[in-house]
């Protein structure tokens, strides 16, 4: 992988004649959550992915951000990289980014990959929450927020089966810079309700959600497909919210299959 030289963490693979798939990462995660598809795809899609500000090897700033920042900022990335028409695949945290982008610039991409996310904007009891986080972490620290926060991600079968993979991927977000993880959940309280969209949207999309995710659980994102025209919906079976982790051979033949069709 090679890294960009703007001040986000960018890393491309594979050969930039073939379509551009951008890849955008969950909360409190890295671009290393998409190793397994990316490693499947590249002999035949130029992989892109990056650290969403804040989080990963990207800078922390100032630690203020909003839904529309993170969109600005994957829009430097496309433009830098003159990726056209790209197929966007964001998980929870970067559904929400990939479905705002899309919303703001559908003509950029060709495609619309949604894992494990929700269009709808946080309620009240959910703004409550990520308050709650935020205090949590200025008293107790990041570490246990995280601590307390990844092991919702997965699927207890995930946890007890998976439990090596499972603890690499919590010992990385357990690094993570407070101010970023602040700044990310606030970003994400603000952000605004994409679903009028759905049913506007034009490009072939899929959505893939764990058969155990208890974040944003199946029956969010069937409600999801229903509206949007030209779409396609899978559980993914062994999976919680993280699905690309934990269930990749399925989430891979999927995205396989959906990528061969546009
Ligand atoms: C994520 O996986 O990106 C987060 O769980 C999203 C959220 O907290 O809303």
């Amino acid at each position: 992988m090679e890294t960009s030289k703007t001040d986000l963490s960018i890393f491309t693979v594979g050969n930039p004649n073939n379509k551009p798939v951008v890849f955008v990462h969950g909360f409190p995660y890295d671009h290393t959550m998409w190793d397994k598809q990316i490693d499947e795809l590249k002999s035949n899609y130029f992989c892109v992915t990056y650290d969403i500000r804040g989080l990963g090897e990207s800078p922390i700033g100032g630690g203020q951000y909003t839904m529309e920042s993170f969109v600005d900022d994957l829009e430097t990335i496309i433009n830098e990289l003159k990726l056209d028409k790209s197929v966007l695949c964001g998980l929870s945290m970067g559904g929400y980014i990939s479905l705002r982008a899309v919303e703001r610039n559908e003509s950029n991409y060709s495609g619309l990959i949604l894992c494990d996310t929700r269009s709808a904007s946080d309620t009240d009891e959910g703004k409550i929450k990520r308050a709650e986080n935020v205090r949590k972490i200025n008293t107790l620290g990041v570490k246990h927020f995280v601590s307390e926060f990844v092991p919702h991600c997965f699927s207890v079968k995930s946890i007890t089966d998976s439990n090596e993979e499972y603890t690499k991927v919590l010992n990385k977000s357990l690094n993570s810079n407070a101010i970023g993880i602040k700044g990310c959940l606030l970003a994400m309280s603000g952000r605004t309700d994409t679903t009028s969209y759905l049913s506007k949207i034009k490009i072939p999309t899929l959505l893939l959600c764990g058969e155990d995710d208890r974040l944003t659980p199946p029956d969010t994102m069937e409600l999801m497909v229903e509206q949007i025209p030209n779409s396609h919906f899978e559980i993914v079976p062994n999976a919680g919210h993280m699905s690309p982790i934990e269930n990749a051979p399925f989430v891979n033949n999927r995205i396989k299959k959906f990528l061969g069709r546009i």
